[in-house]
Order: structure tokens, then sequence, then C-alpha cells
């Protein structure tokens, strides 16, 4: 058999299977209520405090790719966190836990000192135990104001959308760990 005619027999095979089950038959409208969508949707704002930590012996971010060499500027384009960062009710450490943002952040601007936010709030406290809602954005960090969108969630938080205010509480040059207070406002059922 040539190699054209085999193909042509694969090709008229996954057709065939095709109509046998029917091209859209994993998709159906249905009643939203099912999915909880009757019920009223709220606004919902948190208030917490994001601590990103890359210094010392315990670490919540960490580079684990560092900046390009391929690209000549200081805004450590290309470099990768990996964190698992407490977010608490106040700005120290110690203060509560209520939920971990984990996620990364990469530095996309060859001219800025900017990153691409892209974490999930995995909530560890209260109703929200459980929850979570996923955050992603531009952040260039130096802005005395930023914006990231809330773009979903699950548990309490399917659904979700909205956004973070974020505003540096502290910096500290030397080591690099940084405190943001991240206003959040979820539109959620
Ligand atoms: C990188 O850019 C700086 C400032 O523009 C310049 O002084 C330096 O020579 C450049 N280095 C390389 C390796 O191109
Ligand atoms: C949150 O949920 C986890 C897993 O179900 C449970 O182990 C933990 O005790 C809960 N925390 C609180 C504060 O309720």
């Amino acid at each position: 058999m040539t190699t054209k005619y085999f193909f042509l027999l694969i090709t008229i095979l996954l057709h065939s299977c095709h109509s046998l089950t029917g091209a859209d038959d994993f998709v159906r409208p249905i009643d939203g209520s099912l999915v909880g969508l009757h019920k009223e949707e709220k606004v919902s704002h948190f208030k917490l405090y994001w601590h990103d930590t890359v210094s010392g012996k315990t670490p919540t971010s960490v580079e684990v790719i560092p900046p390009t060499k391929k690209v000549n500027t200081t805004t450590l384009f290309g470099k990768v966190n990996i964190l698992d960062n407490p977010l608490t009710l106040g700005p120290t450490l110690s203060s509560k836990l209520v939920a971990r943002a984990q996620g990364f952040y990469a530095a996309t601007s060859e001219t800025e000192a900017e990153l691409l936010m892209s974490m999930n709030f995995a909530f560890v406290e209260g109703k929200y135990n459980g929850s979570s809602i996923t955050v992603m954005g531009r952040n260039p960090i130096f802005s005395k104001t930023r914006e990231l969108a809330v773009i979903g969630g699950s548990g309490f938080f399917r659904f979700a959308r909205g956004y973070a205010h974020l505003k540096t509480y502290s910096f500290d040059l030397k080591t690099g760990d940084a405190i943001v207070e991240y206003n959040v406002y979820v539109i959620h059922y």
C-alpha cells in the first residue's frame, strides 16, 4: 500500500468514528440555575497583604529562570519567579494568614520594570477555605497603583470576575523582599 492510500484510509476511518459518536455530543445548553446562576450576584472586597519574601533561609518566592542575557536591558527581562506567598490580614508576616498566593511572575518588558502576574489565591480560612480566585495581569512594579484582573475562581468564586488594586506597602531594596497591599473586588454568586 502506498503512503497516499494509507493516509486516505486513516482519514476515512476517523471520519466514520466522528459521525458514529456525533460531533457535538459533548455539549448541550442547560438551565443556569443548575450551576447556581439563579442566585443574586455579590460583590466582595478583600483587603490582604501579599508577602514576597525572596531572601533568607525560607523564601516563599524563588527565581526559577534568571533574566536572559540575550537582551541588553536593566529590566531583568526573562526572569521568572515561582511563588507560594502568604496573604495576611495585616501588613506584618505574623498577622493572620487567610490565603496563599500561588503562581508565578515574569519580567516581560524590555524597557520597564514590569511583571506579568499569574496567581491563584487559595483561601485557607473561614467559609472561603478551599475556594480560590485566579488573578492575572500587568504589574509595573514602581507605579504608585497597579491593577490586575480577577479572571475566575473555584468553589465560592465560580464565575468570578473583578480586579485587584495593588499598592506597595514596603520594598527592601537590599533584600528585594516586598509587601504589597491587595484590595481585591470580586463579583461572584
Ligand atoms: C548595554 O547598554 C548600555 C546602555 O545603553 C551600554 O552602555 C552597553 O555598552 C551595552 N552593553 C552591551 C553588551 O551591548
Ligand atoms: C481548611 O480546609 C482544610 C481542608 O479541608 C482543613 O484541613 C483545615 O482545617 C481548614 N482550615 C480551617 C481554618 O478551617
